[in-house]
């Protein structure tokens, strides 16, 4: 198969993640004979440095023509210090997400089980659970009319969804609810917003559409609660960009860190890769970011993009083993682990490439 992969590092540990993501789809290219050809672009902090734009027109056309996108992240601490300024990283991720059209965004909450004791949440309350958001992505508070009014003194976001942004999705949530337990929590706050009211009544239409799918509706506030009271009580679960926003970064927690967690962003057209961490810039250039978010994240692109399902497991497999062995990077690593276990962010990548080798043999050499 032949594939056009671009590869968008963006800023702080997003160059280190996703040169191992990188590194993995092209072991896996090796050892099922396909052809991936990797460009780089453009984002983020380090787009406006060079371009003055956060999303510059070259990668934006790079991104329409190609099959497939894995991205590190965006920002930088000297815009989260100074709120007044006015071009910011953020805005070439949210631009990317609305110009190609990806309006789902995936994200699989998954505990590997040698990993329970990583988590701050009981072993005996995790154990055993395996989530899948999906979090609506190119509408909602983050697209709503934004400004300031009396004299710059009141500022104002809008939180606003359209019937036809929230069938879409759903519909999205419910097939993937069929081929899972079968179960679909929306969540949202709609004894309070308007705009959760039309979800909520949306969800429920395209629901009667799904009879042998069981829909249920919570509360942000008390699904938030109830996310790390009794996290196995969730399977498919879809919600808005803010809510989904912040209920995904309180459910890493139950995959042990945010270091795990890889998401895919699809909808018209070309899918996109990331894992859900940011740019984490204490951490940067220190060698010490966890990979396997981005490595996840590609196996997600050849499942997804490609419909390359043996490969895509191949990875997974890959990262199992590897914890099985007890390797960790430092986000994962616990009190019992030994030192020499403890990798840095290219031996781990090393590490998955070594498991995918020991199990995999190139076609060329056979
Ligand atoms: C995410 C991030 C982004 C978001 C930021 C960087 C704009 O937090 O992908 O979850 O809020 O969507
Ligand atoms: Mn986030």
């Amino acid at each position: 198969m032949k594939k056009k992969i671009i590869i968008l590092p963006g800023d702080g540990i997003g160059q280190e993640v996703t040169s191992e993501g990188k590194k993995v789809l092209e072991k896996i290219a090796g050892i099922f004979d396909h052809q991936f050809e990797f460009n780089g672009a453009m984002i983020g902090h380090e787009a406006i440095v060079a371009m003055g734009n956060p999303l510059p027109d070259e990668t934006l056309n790079q991104l329409k023509n190609c099959d497939a996108i894995l991205f590190g992240a965006v920002g930088h601490p000297k815009y989260d210090n100074d709120p007044t300024l006015k071009v910011r990283p953020e805005q070439g991720l949210l631009r990317m997400r609305k110009e190609l059209g990806l309006y789902a965004n995936l994200r699989p909450i998954k505990l590997f089980d040698e990993l329970l004791g990583a988590s701050s949440i009981k072993p005996e309350i995790l154990k055993g659970s395996d989530i899948l958001f999906f979090r609506e992505l190119t509408g909602d508070v983050y697209f709503g009319e934004r400004g300031r009014k009396n004299n710059q003194n009141t500022a104002y976001d809008t939180m606003i969804y359209s019937r036809y942004e929230v069938e879409r999705i759903a519909h999205k949530a419910f097939v993937a609810a069929r081929t899972r337990k079968k179960k679909l929590t929306s969540i949202d706050k709609a004894n309070v917003l308007e705009s959760s009211r039309l979800w909520r009544e949306v969800v429920q239409e395209i629901g009667r559409q799904y009879p042998d799918v069981q829909l249920e509706h919570q509360f942000v506030d008390s699904a938030a609660m109830k996310l790390i009271q009794n996290p196995r009580s969730f399977d498919v679960v879809l919600t808005g960009n803010l809510f989904g926003d912040i209920l995904t970064d309180e459910a890493s927690q139950i995959a042990g860190s945010m270091g795990m967690l890889a998401s895919a962003s699809v909808g018209d057209t070309v899918g996109l890769y990331e894992p859900i961490h940011g740019s984490a810039h204490d951490i940067t250039g220190k060698g010490i970011a966890n990979p396997l978010a981005s490595i996840l994240s590609a196996a997600l692109m050849l499942d997804i993009s490609f419909g390359l399902k043996d490969e895509s497991n191949a990875v997974i497999k890959a990262v199992e083993s590897a914890l099985k062995k007890g390797y960790r990077t430092p986000d994962i690593a616990d009190s019992t682990t030994p030192k020499e276990k403890i990798l840095d962010t290219t031996t781990m990548g090393d590490c998955i490439i070594k498991e995918l080798s020991t199990r995999h043999t190139p076609v060329e050499q056979l």
